[in-house]
């Protein structure tokens, strides 16, 4: 019985890889944070170079006070101009980064506490833009998020015409700000 659970799991965790694999091989992730998010950004680099995902670091270096506006912009534009197909980005709380990232068209960024958040947001959100709280979660926690953000698909049909909806309200206000 353990030993069948034992292959069970190491089963799913191969896919798991697999998948992950299969899904890195074609695609650019950059990362960036502030002070308050520069262990965590340490890690997760760690963990998706495990995955054999070469990430790409838009800062910051070391633990000077700086503002997250600053590096939520470099992957949000970058993710919004279609140079990167997804960013994640860490500050103390989440909460700031997520207000930039989301000022950007096409962005669909997401900050996700937990497993269930992580998944959603991928399934009906297409989340491209991963948003955590380096003062909220631990590490575990976070590589859980992240695992789970990279391999779940997005689930489409209704969402997609929910999706398509803010991309209608992006252009209305962006032709406005052009008037
Ligand atoms: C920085 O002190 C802190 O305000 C920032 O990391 C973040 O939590 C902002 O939302």
């Amino acid at each position: 019985m353990i030993i069948s659970s034992v292959v069970v799991y190491k089963l799913q965790n191969d896919t798991i890889n697999q998948t992950l694999n299969n899904i890195m091989s074609s695609m650019k992730i950059a990362i960036a944070c502030d002070h308050a998010g520069l262990e965590l950004k340490e890690n997760i680099k760690a963990l998706l170079l495990k995955f054999g995902i070469n990430t790409l670091d838009y800062g910051t270096e070391d633990n000077c006070s700086v503002d997250y506006p600053d590096y939520g912009e470099r992957v949000s534009d970058a993710v919004s101009s279609g140079e990167i197909e997804r960013g994640i980005l860490i500050c103390g709380t989440g909460l700031g980064m997520s207000i930039v990232a989301n000022k950007f068209p096409g962005v669909r960024a997401t900050l996700c506490h937990n497993p269930l958040t992580a998944r959603m947001g991928r399934l009906h959100n297409d989340s491209n833009v991963l948003v955590l709280g380096a003062k909220i979660i631990d590490d575990e926690i976070a590589a859980e998020i992240v695992k789970i953000w990279l391999e779940t698909p997005f689930e489409g049909q209704r969402h997609s015409r929910r999706l398509e909806k803010i991309s209608i309200i992006e252009t209305k206000l962006n032709e406005g700000n052009k008037e």
